[in-house]
């Protein structure tokens, strides 16, 4: 469930009329639902009630410092993979106990910069990593505490792009290599071995793989424990899925996967963690644009929209369905036509959708691509010399602009020419 609904023919975004903010802002933006992303972690919160746990938002999905500081504020811990996500995640407040870092190609400057600043637990993913992370928290005097990323070798069904838990990906240690990595980890000085780390993929829409995965953790768990390891905190990693089409079959709830993981690592007694990034501001999020032109084909339509796939890449990138629905209502019982729904970036991947049955749409019509909250403002880009377009976050009857957009100057003063020319 979302907050952009209908009211009076006008698709709001919980108390403010788009249209409004289209009229103030100009055209392409995100626009971001304060309630939807309280609810969407707060399903997470109560799916996992009842065992010491903390729900680290996957900053990649969405890393506006006001969204983190929302969801910090409202108890969130922090999954971040980068130096950049992880002082945003500061600069919102978040407190250094509760990050996480993750990703498989931490630079020392990336360690030293969590180490100093507070840091819950780096989960490695390589022997290289802990050798070199071992060495930085020696030369600051330190320990990390460290979970190690097991691949479990489980299928996730999702798009291969996106799948991270199979023995080809390039994600973590294989887990029949655990026991050894876990002995290495346990000698090196500047470590102190925490947990076990998992993450199979993202836009899950079965629980199957996440059950598969787990109880293979939950081996692992028993196995290093025997060994003598102090295993007390399981991350379980990001990836539930969420319905993209309006149509399409409903992907598990986080009360379903709640149950899930108390069934599978509950008895271990261990501190839960998950890193949910899509299901939380997924849906917490439109993309809103204008229509440019409707120009006719030799046998199509096409919605010339003035947003592009350097604001949207994921129908480009991953075949991605994302609902498109127009900001005035349309009248009931209005017969819709088959639109291609493109931007203007020149080659043909800027295709947003093919034969989109929808309303007549006029130029200047404005429309919201549904489901834009993750995966999409962070990364867009500037290609075709387009500017990054703003963020803006409603909460009940007010907006505000979380980041406003560049200007052309702001953009090609970026670059700078060299004295000798
Ligand atoms: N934890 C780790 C270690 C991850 O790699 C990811 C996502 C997450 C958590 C969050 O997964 P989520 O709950 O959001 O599915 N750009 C792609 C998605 C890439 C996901 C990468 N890792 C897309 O637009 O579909």
């Amino acid at each position: 469930m979302d907050h952009f609904l209908y009211r009076d023919g006008q698709l709001m975004a919980e108390d403010v009329n788009i249209a409004e903010i289209a009229a103030q802002v100009g055209t392409p933006f995100y626009v971001y639902s304060t309630a939807t992303l309280l609810r969407h972690f707060k399903l997470f919160d109560d799916a996992l009630s009842g065992m010491d746990h903390l729900v680290c938002f996957a900053v990649k999905s969405l890393s506006n410092v006001a969204v983190l500081k929302l969801l910090g504020d409202a108890g969130a811990g922090m999954d971040v993979v980068s130096g950049g996500e992880y002082l945003r995640a500061k600069a919102a407040g978040v407190s250094g106990d509760k990050i996480v870092f993750s990703g498989i190609g931490k630079t020392r400057e990336e360690m030293r910069l969590a180490l100093e600043g507070g840091i819950r637990q780096f989960n490695v993913e390589s022997e290289p990593e802990m050798e070199a992370l071992s060495q930085v928290a020696l030369s600051l005097n330190t320990v990390a505490p460290i979970t190690v990323r097991v691949n479990p070798d489980v299928d996730a069904k999702t798009h291969a792009k996106i799948s991270t838990g199979k023995k080809e990906d390039k994600f973590g240690i294989p887990i029949s290599r655990a026991r050894e990595v876990y002995a290495m980890a346990a000698k090196l000085p500047g470590l102190k071995v925490i947990g076990i780390d998992v993450h199979i993929g993202s836009q899950l829409t079965e629980l199957e793989p996440f059950r598969l995965a787990y109880r293979k953790v939950a081996e692992l768990t028993e196995q290093l424990r025997s060994d003598g390891h102090d295993i007390t905190r399981l991350d379980l990693g990001g990836g539930l899925g969420i319905p993209y089409a309006r149509d399409n079959n409903a992907p598990p709830l986080p009360r379903e996967y709640g149950a899930l993981i108390k069934e599978e690592v509950g008895h271990l007694g261990c501190e839960i963690e998950i890193e949910p990034g899509r299901l939380i501001s997924g849906n917490a999020g439109l993309l809103v644009a204008k229509v440019i032109y409707v120009k006719s084909g030799e046998d199509r339509e096409f919605l010339i929209v003035d947003a592009a796939m350097n604001d949207l890449v994921r129908p480009a990138m991953y075949d991605a369905w994302h609902d498109i629905v127009p900001v005035i209502e349309p009248a009931a019982g209005v017969d819709q036509t088959p639109y291609d729904v493109v931007g203007p970036i020149c080659e043909s991947g800027d295709t947003f959708a093919k034969g989109r049955m929808l309303p007549p749409l006029d130029p200047e019509a404005l429309v919201g691509f549904r489901s834009a909250g993750a995966y999409s403002a962070v990364m867009s880009s500037e290609y075709n010399s387009r500017p990054l377009i703003p963020e803006v976050l409603v909460n009940g009857d007010q907006f505000a602009v979380i980041r406003r957009r560049p200007t052309f100057e702001d953009m090609i003063n970026r670059d700078t020419i060299p004295e000798w020319m």
